[in-house]
């Protein structure tokens, strides 16, 4: 998968999939099975390590999943989260990422808007793909107040919309859209040439992202509502395969899934 079938995608309107990836033997299930996108995702501070947020995952954490992941993926695009702290300026952030790609990501993703537009900029006179992530920002659960879905009012809406338009002009070449109104997420996706993926943001969205553990059915305490399980009455691969063809059908996500 190249950034500029990707595009594609979104110009002939074929759902994008992505998957979240942490060892060797699911990421190769996942390309074998056709996941158009794969994210080492610092959701492996949950899933894997157990923490009750993403804030305790450090960059050697993520090299590690993310060159374990490389070696088995053939077909997918990787990418590659950036943790916590590890772009709180440009030159970290292009260090960072370039530690990452170095591991075998083909592109990175970090959180937030134009409070990073020097990161986002360097990594572009770099030529480091950038994934975008916007709405809600695991990483900012604390000044968040929690996991809650973000740009309800006008306000919020507008700067997120505003965020997504700055940084499609900074050069990034996707965008997650995390726990906002299937509504704007659908405005979003409409105004920007690259494709979005939505977790929470409804199926006007140019592709769909979960974590591979909640299409299984592998959840701690908390299932958030975007959350569903595609394992039932299936082997692993066969709930793989209905993620992806629920998505590519637009059967996934239904408005019961959405906010
Ligand atoms: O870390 C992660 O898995 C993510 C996705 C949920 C988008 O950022």
């Amino acid at each position: 998968m190249t950034l500029d079938e990707l595009k594609t995608f979104k110009q002939r309107g074929e759902k994008i999939t992505c998957l979240t990836a942490y060892d060797a033997s699911f990421a190769k299930l996942f390309d074998e099975c056709g996941v158009d996108m794969i994210l080492v995702g610092d959701s492996l501070g949950n899933v894997i390590q157990g923490g009750e947020n993403t804030l305790g995952v450090s960059m050697e954490d993520m090299i590690y999943h993310t060159r374990i992941v490389a070696k088995c993926v053939q077909k997918a695009l990787l990418i590659a989260d950036m943790p916590y702290q590890s772009y709180t300026n440009s030159e970290q952030t292009l260090e960072n990422a370039q530690r990452l790609m170095r591991s075998g990501a083909q592109m990175v993703k970090f959180e937030g808007g134009s409070e990073h537009e020097a990161s986002f900029k360097i990594l572009q006179a770099n030529n480091i793909p950038v994934c975008g992530h916007l709405g809600l920002q695991p990483q900012s659960v604390i000044e968040m107040g929690g996991y809650k879905v973000q740009g309800r009012d006008d306000a919020s809406a507008e700067k997120i919309l505003a965020d997504a338009l700055l940084l499609e002009s900074l050069g990034v070449s996707v965008l997650v859209l995390e726990c906002v109104p299937a509504q704007l997420a659908a405005k979003i996706s409409q105004q920007l040439s690259i494709p979005t993926i939505g977790i929470g943001a409804g199926v006007d969205c140019d592709g769909q992202v979960l974590v591979s553990y909640d299409i299984l059915g592998i959840n701690t305490d908390r299932v958030p509502k975007f959350v569903k399980n595609f394992l039932t009455n299936n082997n692993i691969q066969g709930a793989v395969n209905s993620f992806i063809g629920a998505v590519k059908t637009q059967r996934f996500p239904t408005n019961q899934h959405s906010y």
